[in-house]
């Protein structure tokens, strides 16, 4: 039995690793800067901030591993890379340091995309804090693909332009919440591990793949277009793939159809 504190524990992968943590014994305390957290069953929350640093210290009292999820894309200058530093900076006064273990993204080291640029920063931070480390860089869940798709009408339009020429590697949550787990129970690796998704799609076919199990009989048209967004054009290069390392096992179109019932 370890104690893990989580940040970001609230979030889409947080809440896959607390349930992780706790089915195995480990005692768990999660940072947030939510007042009202929701929160699993038999997990202590920690208020605190990364931004401000405020909080930081009391929750990683008696903490043996820092699993750090936490983000914000909308101001990762702050929250992942100034956050990051300061989440260091606390845990480096522990008497017993801890074992930061840090969640990044496939492709963040080729891209000049702001928020990719912060999370290869904070590896960065991690990798020369002088505490022991280990870093799981993903790619894109499943359910975040989910919902880049629905931003453009997967679940309402009869018509989908989808960009062209972006193909995805995307992985189910909870396998990568599994490999973060077991980086916690093996110890630091001081290296950068890779985990992608088992299949590279292009997004008109997951689009395809989307309408068929979510809206079956309906008639929406998929074509694909040039697209001028950031996150897409950064996607477009391929730097996002990781085709050596397919670990996943679970398909976007099973992820699709188990999770069609609570969709709905
Ligand atoms: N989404 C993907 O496809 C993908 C792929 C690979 C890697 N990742 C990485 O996986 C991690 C988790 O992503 P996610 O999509 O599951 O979660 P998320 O929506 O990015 O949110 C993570 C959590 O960050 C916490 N947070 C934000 N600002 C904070 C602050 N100032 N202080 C303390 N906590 C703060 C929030 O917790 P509270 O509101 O409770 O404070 C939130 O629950 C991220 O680091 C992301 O970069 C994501």
């Amino acid at each position: 039995m370890t104690n893990i504190l989580v940040t970001g524990g609230t979030g889409p992968l947080g809440r896959e690793v607390v349930a992780r943590l706790i089915a195995r014994n480990h005692r768990v305390r999660i940072l947030t800067h939510h007042t009202s957290p929701a929160k699993s069953e038999g997990v202590v929350a920690a208020p605190g901030d990364l931004l401000t640093g405020a909080g930081l210290a009391a929750a990683l009292d008696g903490m043996e591993i820092v699993m750090h999820l936490a983000s914000d894309s909308h101001q990762a200058l702050g929250t992942d890379v100034g956050g990051t530093r300061n989440l260091l900076a606390a845990a480096a006064t522990s008497a017993r340091p801890p074992h930061i273990i840090y969640i990044s993204i496939v492709g963040v080291d080729r891209s000049s995309m702001p928020y990719y640029v912060a999370k290869n920063a904070a590896e960065a931070l991690i990798a020369a804090s002088g505490l022991p480390w280990s870093i799981l860089r993903a790619t894109q869940f499943h359910g975040f693909i989910a919902s880049r798709l629905q931003s453009l009408g997967v679940d309402t339009q009869s018509e989908v332009a989808v960009p062209m020429g972006v193909r995805v590697q995307s992985i189910d949550v909870g396998e990568v919440a599994e490999r973060l787990v077991a980086l916690a129970e093996l110890g630091p690796l001081s290296h950068i591990a890779v985990m992608g998704g088992p299949q590279a799609l292009d997004l008109a076919t997951m689009a395809t793949t989307y309408l068929r199990v979510r809206r079956p009989g309906q008639a929406v048209q998929v074509h694909a277009e040039p697209s001028q967004s950031a996150l897409f054009d950064a996607w477009r290069s391929g730097s996002i793939l990781a085709p050596e390392h397919a670990f996943g096992a679970i398909t976007w179109e099973e992820y699709l159809t188990t999770t069609t019932a609570s969709a709905r």
